[in-house]
């Protein structure tokens, strides 16, 4: 095929593209992207564990991971399964948690799930844009989008992809992870991303012998930053062992024991971020 003909095929592959993003965007209603500076924050596991709050709401929810590297919600979830293409569209069908929840990620396209994704920029874009039009995602209430950490490729392209969406911007409550924070709040003003508010995570570590409070990561970091730049402070959660115990297994019963601490604070963000959405 000459080099013109090819070119222009390509353009028109992208502009049809460009037109099945447009008409699948208008099934998302709230569109969140939780982003941090820092890696390690917490940021997968807030939005894995919003994503099903929300769906426990009555919400219709779909979760994407867009950390193509380092893809953690379907582990998180205990999700396992592929992605299998439907027979009328040929679309890719998202993985169920819910009935009325469902999950995108790079992780269950992979055969081998422990080899490294080595990709560069324009790759990356591509799927991202493909994780949106070729997939026959239900009209959801919410849409939220797992990062990896910084403002690199992938939060870039979900802001130019994705209009309107807000980000939720996680930290700790350490002046480490609060620079990287300002550094989030930068890159939503520059790319004209608002910004819904800010988690602090890993806020406290109740002593399980004497139930006195260490603070670790120092405390309160999140509310003063949040103060600073003008947004709002969407709540804090403690550092809780048995969280990191329960995402390695997969499993979501930490839920239903409002026992917990962390459950509390939990349910407060979710019935925080609902209202503040409606
Ligand atoms: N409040 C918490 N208390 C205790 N452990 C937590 C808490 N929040 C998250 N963790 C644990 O911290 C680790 C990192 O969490 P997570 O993978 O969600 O971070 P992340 O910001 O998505 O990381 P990355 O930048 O690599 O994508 C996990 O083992 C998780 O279980
Ligand atoms: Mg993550």
């Amino acid at each position: 095929m000459p080099q013109e003909e090819g070119s222009k095929g390509r353009r028109a592959a992208m502009e049809a593209q460009d037109t099945e993003i447009m008409e699948k965007l208008k099934g998302f209603k709230n569109r969140f992207l939780i982003m941090s500076g820092k890696g390690g924050v917490g940021k997968s596991t807030i939005a894995a564990y919003l994503a099903v709050g929300l769906a426990k709401k009555d919400y219709q929810v779909g979760l994407m991971d867009v950390d193509l590297h380092g893809p953690s919600i379907p582990r998180l979830l205990g999700l396992r399964g592929n992605i299998e293409s439907s027979g009328e569209s040929g679309k890719g069908i998202p993985l169920k948690f819910l009935p009325n929840m469902e999950v995108m990620s790079i992780e269950p396209l992979l055969a081998d799930k422990d080899r490294a994704t080595i990709w560069r920029g324009p790759l990356k874009i591509g799927v991202i844009r493909q994780f949106i039009s070729d997939i026959a995602w239900s009209n959801s209430d919410y849409l939220i989008i797992d990062c990896p950490p910084g403002t690199g490729d992938e939060p870039l392209t979900i802001a130019q992809v994705i209009p309107d969406t807000r980000a939720i911007i996680v930290t700790t409550p350490q002046e480490i992870s609060l620079a990287s924070v300002r550094k989030s709040i930068n890159f939503c003003r520059q790319v004209n991303m608002e910004a819904l508010g800010l988690i602090e995570n890993m806020s406290g570590l109740r002593c399980p012998y004497c139930g006195k409070t260490i603070d670790l990561f120092k405390t309160d970091g999140g509310a003063v930053t949040a103060k600073r730049a003008g947004l709002s402070l969407l709540g804090s959660l403690p550092l809780e062992p048995d969280i990191v115990l329960e995402g390695d297994k997969g499993s979501i019963a930490w839920m239903d024991n409002n026992d917990l601490p962390y459950t509390r604070s939990f349910n407060k963000i979710v019935d925080t971020v609902a209202d503040l959405t409606k």
